[in-house]
């Protein structure tokens, strides 16, 4: 059933203002988004309307507590200017399992998926067709309900955004593996796509930048011992002709990227183990000369190469190898999200 969105164009596009030659992640802005607002236990006011400065009031809840989720996806458009999302409807389940986790109302799939296929279509002279580049969109949630009584908020606001972007990283990733800070505990929110797990990983990934490092490796909480992921983005290791990744759990974001990745290295025959991954294990591989590849999984990310590693004071360089795993992959994706192969597996939708 087709919902009633408000539309309220803008005047004015700031499109001719952009470079979509030369473009950053996530520092421009489409000209719409799309708001829905939930009040009295239900969603209402669905609009899309310029996409411009809001007013809350300070005591909005999600400035004293945090109750903020948010998914990451990319639309792309092909040749003949379709436009195509990736798995969108997994976006939809995993801002709903966020939403359960951060006790927010649920987004009906309904809502979600009309609210963003209208923002698309308004704004769809915003997706870029460059090479490396797409149109991220951020849908998002938080409490607009105000009081500071630290109980969950009794209204929220949904957006959907949209950043014509470039790539998330540029140049040699190099991480360092952690060994004592967390981004997330055992029953705590890490599963979940919470704005506030991300406020947690600044400071020691700043102490890792301090260091020369791009990103920081999550071990677990309790005893630092295994690989988790990374930042924003699951993680890879290959070692021999075998690809390893940690199962996910409490701590962990269930990425789509990854699950991608993981079928189709299923379909291409390559040896795949999602088990527990230790660093000594990674460490001894890498020493041994077995360790071939690592690499980040994500949607920003898209498949990002990892050049090197620290832990323990040691640097250890991964090799540079002339076809890997990581190439293969993102070669793969990239064609089905991009419509420029078949896509055997239903997950690109067209808007
Ligand atoms: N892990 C974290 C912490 C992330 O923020 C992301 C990005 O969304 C991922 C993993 C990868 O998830 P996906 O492939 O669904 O984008
Ligand atoms: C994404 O890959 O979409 C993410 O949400 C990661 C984000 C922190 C940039």
């Amino acid at each position: 059933m087709a919902l009633d969105i408000k539309i309220q164009p803008i005047k004015n596009s700031k499109i001719s203002n952009v470079d979509f030659s030369d473009l950053p992640f996530g520092k421009v802005f489409s000209d719409h988004i799309f708001q829905c607002e939930y009040i009295d236990g239900a969603w209402q006011n669905p609009i899309i309307k310029a996409n411009e400065p809001i007013q809350l009031n300070p005591a909005a809840k999600i400035f004293h507590y945090g109750q903020s989720i948010f998914e990451g996806m990319k639309a792309y458009k092909d040749a003949n200017g379709e436009v195509f999302l990736f798995r969108p409807e997994d976006n939809c389940k995993r801002l709903n399992l966020s939403a359960n986790r951060l006790m927010m109302p649920e987004i009906p799939a309904d809502l979600f998926m009309q609210g963003l296929k209208k923002l698309l279509e308004i704004d769809s002279d915003w997706i870029p067709t460059t090479e490396g580049s797409s149109l991220y969109v951020r849908p998002f949630m938080f409490a607009s309900g105000e009081g500071l009584h630290a109980s969950p908020a009794d209204s929220y606001i949904f957006m959907i955004a949209a950043a014509p972007s470039g790539a998330y990283f540029s140049g040699r990733i190099t991480v360092l593996i952690e060994e004592k800070y967390a981004r997330a505990a055992n029953g705590g929110v890490g599963f979940a796509k919470a704005g506030g797990n991300y406020a947690a990983q600044f400071y020691p990934t700043q102490l890792a930048i301090e260091k020369g490092y791009n990103q920081v490796v999550w071990t677990d909480d309790n005893s630092h011992q295994f690989i988790e992921e990374a930042g924003a983005m699951n993680i890879f290791i290959r070692i021999g002709d075998v690809l390893i990744t940690s199962p996910t759990n409490d701590r962990i974001l269930d990425g789509i990227t990854r699950k991608s990745i993981l079928q189709i290295a299923e379909d291409h025959n390559i040896p795949v183990e999602v088990r527990k991954i230790s660093v000594s294990e990674v460490v001894q591989a890498a020493k041994d000369g077995d360790l071939k590849e690592m690499f980040g999984a994500g949607t920003a990310a898209v498949i990002s190469p990892i050049a090197g590693f620290g832990y323990q004071e040691a640097d250890y360089e991964l090799p540079e190898l002339s076809d890997t795993y990581a190439s293969f992959f993102k070669k793969k994706i990239i064609a089905i999200q991009t419509n420029t192969s078949k896509d055997p597996y239903g997950w690109r939708v067209k808007v």
